[in-house]
Formats: structure tokens, C-alpha cells, sequence
């Protein structure tokens, strides 16, 4: 494998984007290509067996255009199938997860909140790290329907407003002063957050550390590219792309495609 090929990187739809912009600004000089599966998303609504077989065909497409490593940028997708994955594939695969041990390491209320898909809160391995933390107090809400609203170009609607409403005040009543955004579409929905928590709760996501771990393993492997301009940027859908384009980087033209 050469150090020079792209490290890909796929999510349901639009989350991804999210991942993308921490690996793009932690290092600007590698090659990237974004696989947003949108014909399929959700996957937060799916059961295991779907979205571990969606998750291996993006992968595949990945590895086809020659990615050195992939990063599953789904929370979904990572607690459902990781293991699986990691097991079909002989190039490294870097998964995301929501970030509870930093949650609470922060919390002052030893009580957190995470928001969340079905998808991942119902994941066996969801659950089994809920344990590791037993003096933490957390409080699980499932984001019905959010990335549906994200996905359809209703970011800022009302209904995203009462949705949010309805899922983290009671969050908030139970003294709640850290929240995990476990998904990687909803960091685009921490300013809507902001206006309807208090301002001491802190928001936190994994992203800027999985960017960093994706540097880690790459540099483990010896496979961080030498080039020191700008890294090429690729980003396919395989829906009409006007939504997604909205959610990209000004000078990238989103690609429809097959896949
Ligand atoms: N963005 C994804 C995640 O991090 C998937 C959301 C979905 O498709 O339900 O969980």
C-alpha cells in the first residue's frame, strides 16, 4: 500500500462531513474521499445484520478506489459492526464512538447525557462500555428522527426545535452538565442545543480525536502521505447531491454515483 493513496471515509449521509473536517484540518495534505450513503440513510433505524452489510459494501468501494485506510464515520455503524468489519479487511479501519470517558472525566455532576441513534444505544457494544462507568450517572435519550430532519434539508426547522426540546430538557431536570453528541450528524445541531440548554452544560462529540487516533494509526503504519500541498477531496452520493452540497466545502462539486 502507498502512503500517497486516499484515506476514505463513509456515514449514512451528511454526519460524515463532520469526520472530514477534522481529518481535512488535522492533515490538509492527504488525499480524501467521502462516501455519504444517503439512498440508505437512516441507518440509526436499521437492524445489525443491514447495517453491517451496508457498512462492508461501502468499505469494499473504499478499497476498490484504492483507500490506504477507511474511517467509518458513524456512530451506527461503529458500534454494530466494527468488529466485523475490521475482521474482512486487511487495511486499517478507524471507528467512532460517543464520547463518554471524556464526558466523564469533565462532569462535575458525575451525570452525562447521550444523544444518540436507536442504532447505537440498543448496540451490545454501546451497553457493555455503559458499564465501565458506574460511579457516572448517564442518561440515554435516542434522537428520533433527527437525522431524517438533517437529512430532508430540515435543519432549522420547528420540528428539529421540538424535537430537541422534548429530548434534553428532561435531560437537563436530571442534572445533566455535559452531553455526548453521539452521532456525527449532530454536531451541526449544537448551535439550535445551545439556545435551549443552559450555558454551563458542556457539548462535547469525538471527532477532533478520532481525526487525531486516524493520524496516530496511519503514522503507525507508515502511511501518512510525504506530500506537503493541499490533499485532493472527493465526495460522492448516491442521491440527487443538492443537500449534501450545501454541507461541503465551497470549492468541492458533491459527485452522484452508483454505489
Ligand atoms: N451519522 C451516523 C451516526 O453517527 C448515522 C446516523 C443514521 O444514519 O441514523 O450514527
Amino acid at each position: 500500500m502507498k502512503n500517497t493513496n486516499p484515506i476514505g471515509l463513509f456515514d449514512s449521509g451528511i454526519g460524515g462531513t463532520t469526520i472530514w473536517q477534522e481529518i481535512h484540518k488535522l492533515m490538509p495534505t492527504e488525499d480524501t474521499i467521502f462516501l455519504a450513503d444517503q439512498k440508505n440513510a437512516p441507518y440509526g433505524t436499521q437492524t445489525k445484520e443491514a447495517i453491517l452489510a451496508l457498512s462492508h459494501k461501502n468499505i469494499q468501494y473504499l478499497v476498490d478506489q484504492g483507500c490506504k485506510l477507511v474511517v467509518v464515520a458513524c456512530n451506527t455503524a461503529t458500534t454494530n459492526a466494527i468488529q466485523e468489519l475490521r475482521s474482512s479487511f486487511t487495511i486499517p479501519i478507524i471507528g467512532i464512538e460517543p464520547a463518554i470517558k471524556p464526558a466523564s472525566l469533565l462532569t462535575k455532576t458525575s451525570t452525562i447525557g447521550v444523544l444518540a441513534t436507536k442504532g447505537t444505544i440498543t448496540s451490545d457494544l454501546f451497553t457493555s462500555k455503559l458499564k465501565l462507568y458506574p460511579n457516572v450517572k448517564i442518561i440515554e435519550q435516542i434522537g428520533y428522527n433527527l437525522v431524517t430532519l438533517i437529512e430532508s434539508g430540515q435543519l432549522h426547522s420547528q420540528e428539529m426545535k421540538d424535537l430537541l426540546q422534548l429530548y434534553l430538557l428532561p435531560m437537563v431536570e436530571q442534572g445533566m452538565d455535559t452531553l455526548v453528541l453521539g452521532c456525527t450528524h449532530y454536531p451541526y445541531l449544537t448551535p439550535i442545543i445551545k439556545t435551549l440548554i443552559p450555558e454551563h452544560i458542556l457539548i462535547i462529540d469525538s471527532g477532533e480525536a478520532v481525526a487525531k487516533h486516524t493520524q496516530k494509526i496511519l503514522g503507525e503504519h507508515h502511511l501518512l502521505t510525504p506530500h506537503t500541498n493541499k490533499g485532493s477531496t472527493v465526495f460522492y452520493t448516491n442521491v440527487n447531491p443538492s443537500i449534501l452540497q450545501t454541507f461541503a466545502p465551497e470549492d468541492i462539486q458533491v459527485q452522484q454515483i452508483e454505489f
